[in-house]
């Protein structure tokens, strides 16, 4: 099969890594990739979310599977745009379509989604731009930590929690009247602000039948100790050692069911990853978000402890037939650090020269945010520049060894959280 992969970070180099193993695979294309991905298929110039060119090259190469890593073609409606054109309609398709995906391209969606179908998360109410007196006075009804989401995609950044009520009006005088997320702001959510430690849950799904895949958690803060700005992602380790089988029960009974039973429902076709940000209030569990995607960095530490043929898999999904899988997770925990540029996620320089990466044993490297240059030579292209991922018999030793390489791995500027994992290893 000629699989395309949409998207160009560490999530694209691990789902390239775990599709090239698989002997259902004949060639992978990468749009645009970055030069890990060119170590598992061949990086094609088109970018992730030019829907006309990407279903040129569909045609032009005779693709059979497109899987879309990143969320903005799949908001975009690639999926449809590929299914209702005559062309390209038996293209296998790893993504849902235009409807699915506003389970992640309006925050507004997805609360009355969850409501309708009584899947726990926090209170809220949406307000649009000429309700900016009442969205300020249900403000005051609400207790600080105020939450703030634009509704449509932000690049990861729509979202602001304060604990002023001041700074909250700002901001949302801001989103409603100064254009702060552009048209993404003209709703916004306020909600409830949940109390707990975050997860990420992974589906894979045909619509009416689903894997639970491996349990991830991402470290999105800066600083060490969960301080700072927030970024992508700065590491991320699986399993989740608190998500344990009576949690996980939960996940799946609370949330997981009632969320296909939703889609099944709304007619909604949904082929493809589903990814639950959760909250663990007490041990019980909170939906902060769906993505219509993997998650960046989790993909990196998850990829590793699937034991399944992904592009299996990614086939029955296409055709609806997940139900004659089973996953197969393996014991091992994996951890993943980030290396970024200095001065992210603000200002950072591009451009310095990656070395050491050959010294590198006992971990994989994800690319992220890198290129060749004419010489061959790697140097960065992003603020995140690469993850160095382990797999190991315990937490403990993959972050040991992944801690070890991430000194290693050289370029200016270089950082990385020394801290990841600590926290669930405790
Ligand atoms: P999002 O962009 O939706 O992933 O939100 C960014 C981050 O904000 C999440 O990863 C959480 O850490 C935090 N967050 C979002 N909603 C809530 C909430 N209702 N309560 C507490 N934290 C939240
Ligand atoms: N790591 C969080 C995300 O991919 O949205």
């Amino acid at each position: 099969m000629k699989i395309l992969l949409l998207g160009s970070g560490g999530r694209e180099h691990a789902l390239a890594w775990k599709i090239s193993k698989s002997l259902l695979c004949s060639q992978l294309y990468i749009a645009p990739g970055n030069a890990g991905t060119a170590m598992c298929g061949q990086n094609i110039a088109i970018a992730d979310n030019d829907i006309a060119s990407i279903k040129q090259f569909i045609l032009e190469k005779n693709i059979d599977m497109l899987v879309v890593g990143p969320e903005q073609a799949l908001v975009d409606g690639i999926y449809d745009a590929v299914k209702t054109d005559t062309g390209t309609q038996h293209v296998l398709v790893i993504g849902p379509s235009k409807a699915g995906a506003q389970l992640e391209g309006s925050k507004d969606y997805a609360k009355e989604f969850m409501q309708e179908y009584h899947i726990p998360t926090a209170a809220y109410r949406t307000f649009t731009a000429d309700e900016y007196e009442q969205a300020v006075a249900f403000l005051h009804t609400m207790q600080a930590p105020y939450v703030l989401k634009a509704d449509g995609l932000a690049a990861g950044k729509g979202v602001i929690i304060t604990d002023n009520i001041h700074q909250a009006e700002t901001e949302l005088h801001a989103m409603f009247m100064e254009n702060k997320f552009g048209t993404s702001g003209h709703k916004v959510v306020i909600e409830q602000y949940l109390k707990g430690i975050e997860l990420s849950v992974f589906v894979l799904t045909d619509g009416n039948s689903y894997l639970i895949l491996p349990s991830a958690k991402d470290y999105k803060r800066i600083g060490e100790g969960d301080t700072g700005l927030n970024t992508g992602g700065m590491g991320s380790v699986s399993p989740v050692p608190f998500a344990d089988e009576e949690f996980m029960q939960k996940v799946e009974e609370r949330i997981i069911k009632p969320t296909i039973q939703g889609l099944q429902h709304r007619d909604i076709i949904y082929h493809g990853f589903l990814f639950i940000g959760l909250m663990n209030v007490n041990g019980d569990p909170y939906v902060i978000e769906y993505n219509v995607r993997m998650g960046d960095p989790e993909t990196e530490s998850v990829m590793p402890r699937i034991n399944n043929d992904l592009v299996e898999l990614f086939l029955h999904t296409a055709h609806g037939s997940l139900h004659q899988d089973t996953i197969n997770i393996s014991n091992q925990c994996v951890a993943s650090i980030m290396l970024v540029s200095g001065g992210y996620p603000e200002k950072y320089e591009k451009g310095k020269i990656i070395t050491r990466c050959e010294e590198v044993v006992d971990s994989q490297i994800f690319h992220a945010g890198t290129r060749r240059n004419e010489q061959g030579e790697l140097l960065t292209a992003g603020g995140r520049v690469m993850t160095i991922t382990t797999m190991a018999d315990t937490l403990e030793k993959a972050l040991a060894i992944s801690n070890k390489n991430a000194e290693t791995v050289q370029f200016d500027k270089k950082y990385y959280r020394k801290d990841i994992g600590l926290d669930v290893c405790k």
